[in-house]
């Protein structure tokens, strides 16, 4: 019997409402395939750093490395300079457990309305593998003669050919298990990135030809992949790129399937920790209103289940998610349709919880 310690960071705002449901449906869908989940709850986030100047101890790191993974409800405290917890906590979490993925399933489930016109859940169904450490995000740069007219402010793109190896062999290994249209498409810059993006279309290219012959190449600069986000997105399997581009098109990946109400992500380290969240901010105005969707939450435990090899009960969360949907109990997403519908944020979670009995 499979048993996992799993630490939680609920975080501000609405994200302890929507992880406590999240953590509600996974262990009832672990439940029924015999493994459970031992949780730890650690108060990182801006109530805590307000209250002591603290926003995460070098302890909290040891211990967080000791875990199978980490659940986070979401960052973002609107009395605390933005910037402060996104980088102390999620980023930080992010480098020093070397969680070099981040992980973004774009998938449209049944009864979710798209704004996309004329696309449906057989239309969009594809992977964004975002590289997660590297990149402008390294936060090389500098800034010289500061407020004066003259002042020069650099930011690097940084890439090593290790970082790229290592976050597109997991993008080609991915394509093959996911067994869908075997395409891997490369999103990147080559046209006027010359340095970064021609050595990750090289090193794509060499790695496809010599370890994935069986994975078909696909190339698409960014600004033509968030076209054919919308446009086509039928036409994609498994899309990867570096950490900026990646942060930008997945947002576009949230409104394509839905909206941030359903939007999970995984920040993936495969030899190490890993943390799932949803997508979605702190939605500091409506904290302890209950009304805020847990499904990307819960997606985002789904997730989790998934990395940590548990399919069974992965696949339960999902297909209770999907029987909830189509019990029409739901005519949206947003905390308006929620609200009309005489749902919350509790009753959501109860709902799927109650559903993985029954799937
Ligand atoms: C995300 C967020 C973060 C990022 C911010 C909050 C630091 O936008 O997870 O996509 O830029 O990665
Ligand atoms: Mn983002």
């Amino acid at each position: 019997m499979a048993k996992y310690n799993i630490a939680l960071l609920p975080g501000d705002g609405t994200g302890p409402e929507v992880l406590r449901e999240g953590v509600k449906v996974l262990k009832a869908a672990a439940g029924r395939f015999g493994v459970t989940f031992e949780t730890t709850e650690y108060d990182f986030g801006g109530d805590r750093f307000l209250a002591t100047g603290e926003v995460l101890p070098d302890s909290g790191i040891e211990e967080l490395k000791k875990f199978d993974g980490i659940y986070l409800g979401a960052i973002g405290h609107p009395e605390v300079k933005p910037g402060i917890l996104e980088k102390g906590i999620l980023l930080r979490v992010r480098f020093e457990l070397d969680q070099y993925i981040n992980l973004r399933p774009v998938k449209l489930y049944p009864s979710i309305p798209t704004p996309v016109k004329d696309k449906g859940p057989e239309d969009i169904d594809f992977v964004v593998v975002r590289e997660n450490c590297g990149g402008l995000y390294t936060g090389l740069g500098g800034v010289a003669r500061k407020d004066t007219p003259h002042e020069v402010a650099v930011q690097e793109m940084v890439y090593t050919r290790q970082e790229v190896d290592r976050c597109l062999r997991y993008a080609f290994e991915l394509t093959r298990k996911r067994d869908k249209d075997k395409t891997l498409t490369l999103s990147g810059k080559t046209n006027v990135l010359t340095y970064v993006y021609d050595l990750w279309e090289r090193a794509f290219h060499e790695m496809g030809e010599r370890d994935f012959p069986d994975i078909k190449r696909d190339y698409a600069h960014v600004d033509a992949t968030t076209m054919w986000m919308v446009k086509n997105p039928e036409w994609f399997d498994v899309i990867v790129t570096g950490n900026m581009f990646g942060d930008i098109i997945t947002d576009l990946g949230a409104m394509v399937q839905g909206g941030m109400g359903v939007a999970a992500g995984g920040n993936v380290n495969p030899e190490g920790v890993s943390m799932f969240e949803p997508i979605g901010g702190s939605a500091p105005k409506y904290t302890g209103q209950n009304v805020i969707n847990p499904i990307a939450c819960i997606l985002a435990g789904q997730m989790l289940l998934d990395h940590l090899g548990e399919d069974e009960a992965a696949g339960c969360v999902e297909k209770a998610l999907v029987a909830f949907l189509e019990s029409d109990l739901l005519q949206g997403l947003s905390v308006r349709e929620i609200k009309q519908a005489g749902m919350s944020t509790t009753k959501i979670g109860d709902a799927i919880a109650e559903w993985t009995a029954k799937v």
